[in-house]
Formats: structure tokens, C-alpha cells, sequence
């Protein structure tokens, strides 16, 4: 490492810093496998010093006392000033996680978007009278948690910032946010904006760093109130017990493994193309990904057919080249935990496209699309969160058995179910144990709507006004209006 090593510092209380112990830690381009910046390595000194400073921000009023247009105004603020450097965020987003540029460029719209909405809510938030008997006024008041801790992965790294940042800083909230390990560097350039727009010291503090050294001593800080986080279903039981102590908050978004259903009724090509977007978008490095596709037996070896001779053409490549349509993994350890579920596959089902890294690419952490057929809902790489462009395709009989089959896995993020007959199509929607269900579409996703799962995929809900909830606390207040108060004694 030369010492003209890219460096970026974290910020902390209004300010660029290094870690206290001085380490830092490397960032790659998955495409090249080369080192293109460092990070500072935080550890539990400087996570204290953050919540210290996102406590004080807090307790001294510098941000939940300031007015809600106020709020709203900074964040808008901050929107206009990704959209004008969304081009160079895009390229970086896409340099460092591995993604598509054009799919770079749509999620860097779509933060920028996330800000604005939360902007506008800023002001919308509003408490309630309460129809008591008594003679008096009885008022629910939304006021902010206090601190959050926001712990984030790295599929979509400045997008899931936005999803966290925004409602919390739109509540009143102040903020340490961990950005993930393989990702950081475009929250970091966020970062640079922050006095600029208008955001006091304090109020965000990102700190980079690893799981165990920076992640686990904000998960456990007393004076954090609430941990939003998503990643890994087992990282996820982690904060839920570190929460324990303190009675934290917690909010999670734990990925899946969720079913993308077709019936034999279904338009074919949109269908054929609806199966392949919804697991293979972002290398498949997605919480909702499509990764079990249900399909109804007498259309099963056609549809099989029709998407292996299309994965097969998928222009994979180089990120920054704007006809790619899929990049590398993220990471060396991401490329071999996919590695390892593609060789798992060719055991456990019928490999029908794909199966490993693609020839002649060089370096990168490439891997091919991937579809195994005659797949049973038991095997692992059907229970499984891969986390890469695997999918599994499994036959079924009839609508129960779709549902049953759908249903039958630990989590319950998304699902999608497409077919002509509407009647059907809901039924099926009805019976689905997710917190989001396409119909005719798989993976759009709408900051004015609710993202969170059912069962082992978390709870609590992003987006939306259900958003902004998850960072308020209601106060009821309670004005008597008789001059003789009523009491026993
Ligand atoms: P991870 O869950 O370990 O990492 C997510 C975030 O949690 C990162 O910021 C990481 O530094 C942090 N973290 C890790 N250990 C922690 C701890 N003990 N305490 C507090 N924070 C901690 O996910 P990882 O290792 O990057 O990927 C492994 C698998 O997890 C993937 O293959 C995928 O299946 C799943 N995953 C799911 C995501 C989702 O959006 N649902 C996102 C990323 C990963
Ligand atoms: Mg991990």
C-alpha cells in the first residue's frame, strides 16, 4: 500500500476523522480484485465517541428542537445536492460494490428521492386528540426516540443509508450509521455534505468498520435507544440479544428466500423475463430476490427452457460499461459462499444453466447466472439465502400446492405471483405469508410504500409514513379542564 493509498476519513460530531488506534482497512473493485481505497478501521473507542456525540446532539435539543420545516428543508437540501453529484456517486457505487453503472444510476435516484420524501414528511407528522369520557384534553404526541444506531450490507449501500437516514433525521432523530464493510465509500462522500446543507455536528456520524470491532459495540451501547438493521438472518439474532439489556428498539430486515410463482395461464415471454429480473438483478445480491420460482407442471420444462437460453445471454462484464447487464460479487467471500451453493446445486438438483465462473473473465468476482431445475423446496439451495445469481425452479401441481410450497421456508419477505385470472391471483396474494407481494412485476420498489417481512425476515417496517413511525415514540398527555381535579382522598 503506497502512501498515495486513497484514504477516506469517517465523521464524527460534525468532523473528518481516523480511527483513534490509527488502522484502517481496505476497499476493493470486486471487477479487478485491486485495492482502490482504505477506510478507517473503528473500534469501540470510536463508536463511543459517535454516540457521544449523536447523545449530545440529542439531549441538548441541536436537532429535535429545531423545526420540523426546518428538518425538512436540510434534507431537501441534501437531495439536490446527490441529484447534482449523482454521476460521480453512480460511478463510485458501481466501482466498489460490483453493480451495473445503469443500475447504479437508478439507485442513486432513488436515494435522492428517499431524502426528498422524507423532506416533505418532515412536516406532516402530527399527534392526535384522544375521545376520552372525562372533561379534559387527552393528546397523543409524536416525539423522536432519541439516538439510533443504524447498521447496513453492502448490496445497495448509499440506498440503504437513505431508507435509514431519512425518517430518523425527518423524526428528530440523531444518528450512527455503520456502513458495510465492503461498501462504504459513497456514504463517506455523502458524508462531505453534511455541513454544508445544513446539518448540525452530530446529528449523523458514520463510522466505517468490521461487524465484530464496530458493529457489535453499537448494538450494545446503553445509550442508543433503537438499532435498525439489515443483513444476515444471523447477524440479525445477534442485535436482537444485545438489545436485551437495555430494552432497545429494534427494527430488522433479514432477507429471504422468496417465492416468484407462475401459473400456466401467465403471459410467457413477461413471464420468462419476470422469473430472470427478479433473482438476477444486481447479481442477485438482493433481500427480495426471486430465488425460488414456483411453476406450474405443464408449462415447468418450456419455461425452464425459455429461461436457461436467455440466462445464457446475459452480458456480463465489466461494471462500468454501460451494456453490462450483470457485474461481479461483491467480495472474495461473497464470489466463494455463491461458489460453493452452485457446486451444492449440481448435488442436490438438475443444473440448467450456468453452474460457474464465466470463461475468459479474467479477474473479478464473477459468477454465471445460475438455474437449477427439478429442484425440491427441502434442498438447502432452495432453504437458503445465496445472496448471488442462483435460481432454483420447482414444479407444482395446483394452487394449493404453490401456496403451500411458497410458504414453506423460515422467511417471508417478498413474494410475486403472476397469472391473467385476478381472482386467483389474489387469492394466492391472500394466502402468501410476506410483507410484499408483486402481482405481474417482481422487485419494484416505492419509497411511498412499506418494505419488512414476515416471520424469521425481521419486523418493523421502512418507507412510507410506516417509515417515519419506527423512529417515534406517542406521548399521551393528559389536561384536565375541571377546576376541581377529581381524586379519592
Ligand atoms: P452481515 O449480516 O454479516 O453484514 C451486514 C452488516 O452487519 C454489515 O454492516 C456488517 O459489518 C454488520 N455486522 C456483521 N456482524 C455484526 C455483528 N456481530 N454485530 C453488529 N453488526 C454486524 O452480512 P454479510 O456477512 O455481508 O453477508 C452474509 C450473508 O448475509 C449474505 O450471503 C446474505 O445471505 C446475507 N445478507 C443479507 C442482506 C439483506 O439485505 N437481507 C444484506 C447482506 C447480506
Ligand atoms: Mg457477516
Amino acid at each position: 500500500m503506497g502512501t498515495d493509498m486513497n484514504r477516506y476519513r469517517m465523521h464524527i460530531n460534525g468532523e473528518s476523522v481516523e480511527a483513534r488506534r490509527g488502522a484502517w482497512f481496505p476497499v476493493y473493485d470486486p471487477s479487478t480484485e485491486e485495492i482502490i481505497a482504505e477506510a478507517p478501521d473503528a473500534d469501540e473507542n470510536d463508536v463511543n465517541r459517535a454516540v457521544q456525540a449523536a447523545r449530545a446532539a440529542f439531549d441538548s435539543g441541536a436537532w429535535p428542537q429545531t423545526t420540523a420545516q426546518e428538518r425538512g428543508r436540510i434534507l431537501l437540501r441534501l437531495a439536490e445536492r446527490i441529484r447534482k453529484e449523482s454521476a460521480m456517486l453512480a460511478e463510485l457505487e458501481s466501482r466498489n460494490s460490483g453493480k451495473p453503472i445503469v443500475e447504479a444510476e437508478y439507485d442513486m435516484a432513488d436515494v435522492a428521492t428517499c431524502f426528498e420524501y422524507y423532506g416533505g414528511l418532515a412536516t406532516k407528522v402530527a399527534g392526535y386528540v384522544n375521545p376520552v369520557p372525562d372533561n379534559a384534553l387527552s393528546l397523543s404526541l409524536k416525539e423522536p426516540v432519541g439516538v439510533a444506531g443504524q447498521i447496513i450490507p453492502w448490496n445497495y449501500p448509499l440506498l440503504m443509508a437513505a431508507w435509514k437516514l431519512a425518517p430518523a433525521l425527518a423524526a428528530g432523530c440523531t444518528c450512527v450509521l455503520k456502513p458495510a464493510e465492503q461498501a462504504p465509500l459513497t456514504v463517506l462522500e455523502m458524508a462531505r455534505w453534511f455541513a454544508d446543507v445544513g446539518l448540525p455536528p452530530g446529528v449523523v456520524n458514520i463510522v466505517t468498520g468490521f461487524g465484530e470491532t464496530a458493529g457489535a459495540p453499537l448494538a450494545r451501547h446503553p445509550e442508543v435507544n433503537k438499532i435498525a438493521f439489515t443483513g444476515s438472518a444471523a447477524v440479525g439474532k445477534l442485535i436482537l440479544k444485545s438489545a436485551v439489556d437495555t430494552i432497545k428498539r429494534v427494527t430488522l430486515e433479514l432477507g429471504g428466500k422468496s417465492p416468484n410463482i407462475f401459473f400456466a395461464d401467465a403471459d410467457f415471454e413477461a413471464a420468462i423475463d419476470g422469473a430472470l429480473f427478479g433473482v438476477f438483478i444486481n447479481q442477485g445480491e438482493v433481500c427480495s430476490a426471486g430465488s425460488r420460482i414456483l411453476v406450474e407442471r405443464s408449462i415447468y420444462s418450456r419455461f425452464v427452457e425459455g429461461m436457461a437460453e436467455k440466462a445464457k445471454r446475459i452480458k456480463l462484464g465489466a461494471p462500468l460499461v454501460r451494456e453490462t447487464k450483470m457485474g461481479p460479487l461483491v467480495s472474495k467471500e461473497q464470489y466463494e459462499r455463491v461458489r460453493a451453493f452452485q457446486e451444492l446445486g449440481k448435488r442436490e438438483a438438475k443444473l440448467a444453466a450456468g453452474g460457474g465462473r464465466p470463461a475468459g473473465m479474467g479477474k473479478g468476482y464473477y459468477v454465471e447466472p445460475t438455474i437449477f431445475c427439478n429442484v425440491d423446496n427441502s434442498a438447502r439451495i432452495a432453504r437458503e439465502e445465496i445472496f448471488g445469481p442462483v435460481a432454483t425452479v420447482i414444479p407444482f401441481n395446483d394452487e394449493a400446492e404453490a401456496v403451500r410450497i411458497a410458504n414453506d421456508t423460515p422467511y417471508g419477505l417478498a413474494a410475486a405471483v403472476w397469472s391473467r385470472d385476478i381472482f386467483k391471483a389474489f387469492r394466492v396474494v391472500k394466502a402468501l405469508r410476506a410483507g410484499i407481494v408483486w402481482v405481474n412485476h417482481m422487485q419494484p420498489t416505492y419509497v411511498e410504500a412499506p418494505w419488512g417481512g414476515y416471520k424469521q425476515s425481521g419486523f418493523g417496517r421502512e418507507l412510507g409514513p410506516w417509515g417515519i413511525e419506527e423512529y417515534l415514540e406517542t406521548k399521551q398527555v393528559h389536561i384536565n379542564l375541571n377546576e376541581q381535579p377529581i381524586g379519592w382522598y
